[in-house]
């Protein structure tokens, strides 16, 4: 293939080098038991005991930090970080800008968030302060300078754990004006906004810089060009934010690094923007499993963020969080069945974690989370059967040291991109009652995770070049560049597949005018003339050509979204069955260059179609698999690689026992060192590492 690629490392160094071993623990919260001090012994007993090496502390600490206005009160933190050195306990350390002290609400209430109405919100919960208030941000940096000046150089800090969970959004008076400004950088002019967000409509020109204001139910929301600015507004002031609190980090320890965790698919902010000021990935984890018998669809949904964060920086990530048993705040708290705690774990390890951290060490007493799982119940020892399962999965992750730092070698890449999502769920047609982006994506992802591929999760600005085959479900809003891009990677000898709704609108989100996939036209060879909205009962069907190119045969059933396209130089690989445009092109293909580019027109609902595609695709495009096996539904694979070893992780999440032909003759299992032949049989939630040479 004449494409070019860049190769990326095999092996990264560890996270710290004070910890080269995967990092194993839980957020830690000692203030809530400063009254009674024989609490944090028995914690470093019970630690050790559950081969936890790394703890986040201080993350809601502000009121044990500075009680009152300037008095600090570092000496419990002191203690508790003196005491993890003492007996090879790591630390990543929280600033506590996730929730504010009660004295700071009430003295300055600029600190507190203003909801989209306009109303200013009272002291409580959390993760509500506004981001540009200058009095925060000064608090937040006499803080964040005075933890940075007292433990930087401790021997047990690993690196900063920056706040908690960023996301939300404030329409205050400095909110407003930082907007403004924003969009006068962005602009330069009112004349060019004006164009940009199309004002004429409705006569919402704007005449001077204070009238726009931030989206409101009560004001303005339908112009497209607005709300989408509004939205990369909010996550580059949140990120402004982040720079600001890491400035005294950065500058007094600029050795440590820095974390924001993350949460899954987090519609708020792009984290892709997010990804380039953070030194390494982490998020919080927190499926729904055995909500149905087979835990595959929870399974493969945490399996794409997992790919996604690792894609962020395309090096490992952390899992910061997750529930050792149950989650409190979910509509059912189940508990973990036996296997779930290592499968989920290890799950996240598959895909390029170099920890396993859990929500929390310890269950606290009174308030809202005092039922949400922790690794130390309420019961107070370590008899329990959270505990075993912690303690034990800590002894195999001490076992799988060789792991740390692989990659997951993918060659597949789906395109993801946080200002097309805003986009297409702003839009007002062609189906409010649900445009299902999110599951467009995801129907794609499950194929190549029911086929064991390592799949990407990349952006309109990353590299495509390294990819054999590049899925994009749903781009909607499609630059030009990006188009051009695409074409490029065909030309080269590249696969693509795009659906449905892509090409639509431009960064701006107005129209295309070149006819309907836009910058894609060319490239597909189609012409995507009109677009039918279905009703939910509403059902047609993808006839599969006799003969077609891909092998695929048989009727599968569509519904939602039909598009009509004319094949412009592409082949026609399957027609619609019904309706007044039965007969008409769903998929074809273009070849251009060296490559292929497939357009699928219609939401074919049956995975079984996308299984079968997918396994054609791959096939054709010679594209990467764990396992060169047929495997079981519900069953994946995953590998992780130093270039020498590939480790593959077979994960089953079908919910009832499993057996995987091997494609090869004997595989090392990675946990006993001991040679697996012919074939394995998984227990339900089972999971194995099988090494080999590469
Ligand atoms: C989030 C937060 C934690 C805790 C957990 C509970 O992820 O970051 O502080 O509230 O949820 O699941
Ligand atoms: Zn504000």
């Amino acid at each position: 293939m004449s494409r070019s690629s860049t190769p990326k490392p095999m092996k990264y160094p560890p996270i710290s080098d004070k910890l080269p071993v995967f990092m194993h623990g839980a957020d830690y919260n000692p203030d809530q038991w400063l009254h009674d001090p024989q609490v944090l012994a028995e914690d470093i007993r019970l630690m050790k005991l559950a081969h936890c090496n790394v703890m986040a502390i201080g993350i809601f600490s502000w009121a044990s930090l500075e009680p009152e206005e300037g008095v600090y009160q570092f000496e419990w933190l002191d203690r508790v970080l003196d005491t993890f050195a003492e007996n090879g306990i790591y630390a990543w350390l929280a600033t506590p800008s996730g929730a504010r002290p009660a004295w700071m609400s009430e003295k300055y209430p600029e600190v507190l968030r203003v909801e989209k109405n306009r109303v200013r919100n009272l002291h409580g919960m959390r993760h509500n302060h506004c981001f540009t208030s200058p009095v925060y941000r000064e608090k937040v940096t006499q803080m964040n300078t005075k933890l940075a000046e007292r433990y930087s150089k401790h021997p047990a800090v690993v690196g900063w754990h920056v706040s908690n969970e960023y996301g939300g959004e404030c329409h205050c008076d400095y909110c407003q004006d930082a907007f403004r400004d924003w969009l006068k950088r962005k602009y330069g002019s009112l004349d060019a906004l004006n164009r940009a967000w199309w004002t004429n409509f409705w006569s919402h020109t704007y005449t001077s810089w204070s009238q726009v204001e931030s989206p409101a139910p009560h004001g303005e929301m339908m112009v497209h060009g607005q709300n989408l600015d509004w939205r990369r507004f909010v996550s580059d002031q949140t990120i402004d934010f982040y720079k600001h609190e890491i400035e005294p980090l950065k500058r007094i320890s600029p050795e440590l690094p820095c974390t924001v965790n993350m949460m899954d698919l987090f519609y708020g902010l792009d984290y892709r923007e997010f990804a380039k000021v953070v030194d390494v990935i982490s998020w919080d984890a927190y499926p729904m499993w055995h909500e149905t018998d087979s835990d595959a669809g929870v399974g493969s949904w945490f399996a794409f963020n997992h790919d996604l964060f690792r894609s962020l920086k395309q090096k490992p990530f952390m899992l910061m969080e997750s529930t050792p048993s149950l989650t409190n705040w979910q509509p059912v708290s189940k508990l973990k069945r036996p296997g779930m705690h290592k499968l989920s774990s290890l799950q996240a390890v598959a895909h390029g974690s170099d920890t396993v951290q859990y929500f929390q060490w310890r269950k606290s007493r009174g308030s809202s989370e005092k039922f949400h799982g922790a690794v130390i119940d309420h019961v107070g020892h370590e008899h329990t059967r959270v505990f075993e399962d912690v303690a034990s999965l800590g002894q195999t992750l001490a076992g799988l040291t060789e792991v740390l730092g692989t990659t997951v070698p993918a060659e597949a890449a789906i395109l993801f991109d946080w200002d097309n999502r805003w986009a297409i769920h702003d839009s007002q047609g062609p189906r409010n009652k649900g445009i299902h982006y999110e599951e467009t994506v995801m129907q794609q992802y499950r194929a190549l995770w029911e086929l064991g591929v390592p799949t990407d999760i990349i952006g309109s600005f990353d590299d495509f070049s390294g990819y054999k085959l590049l899925v994009v479900p749903m781009a909607y809003l499609l630059r030009e560049e990006t188009g051009a891009k695409m074409e490029q990677f065909v030309k080269d000898g590249g696969t693509l597949f795009v659906t449905y709704w892509s090409g639509i609108v431009d960064e701006n989100d107005l129209c295309h005018l070149t006819g309907f996939p836009g910058p894609l036209r060319k490239t597909l060879g189609v012409w995507a003339e009109e677009i039918d909205g279905l009703h939910d009962h509403d059902r047609n069907a993808l006839i599969l050509e006799d003969g077609n190119s891909l092998g695929l045969s048989g009727t599968y059933e569509i519904h939602e979204l039909c598009e009509h396209i004319h094949a412009e130089g592409s082949k026609v690989l399957g027609v619609y069955r019904d309706d007044f445009y039965a007969g008409k092109p769903v998929l074809t293909v273009n070849e251009l260059g060296q490559g292929k580019a497939y357009y699928l027109a219609a939401r074919v609902s049956d995975l079984a179609f996308y299984e079968a595609l997918y396994g054609k695709l791959v096939q054709d495009a010679g594209v990467h698999r764990a396992l060169d096996t047929e495997l079981p539904a519900g069953v994946t694979a995953t590998p992780r690689t130093d270039g020498a070893h590939e480790y593959v992780f077979v994960q089953n999440f079908s919910g009832r026992a499993a057996r995987v032909e091997l494609d090869r003759q004997s595989y090392t299992d990675a946990e006993t060192g001991r040679a697996v032949e012919g074939a394995i049989e998984l227990p339900v939630n089972g999971i194995v590492i099988l090494k080999r040479e590469v």
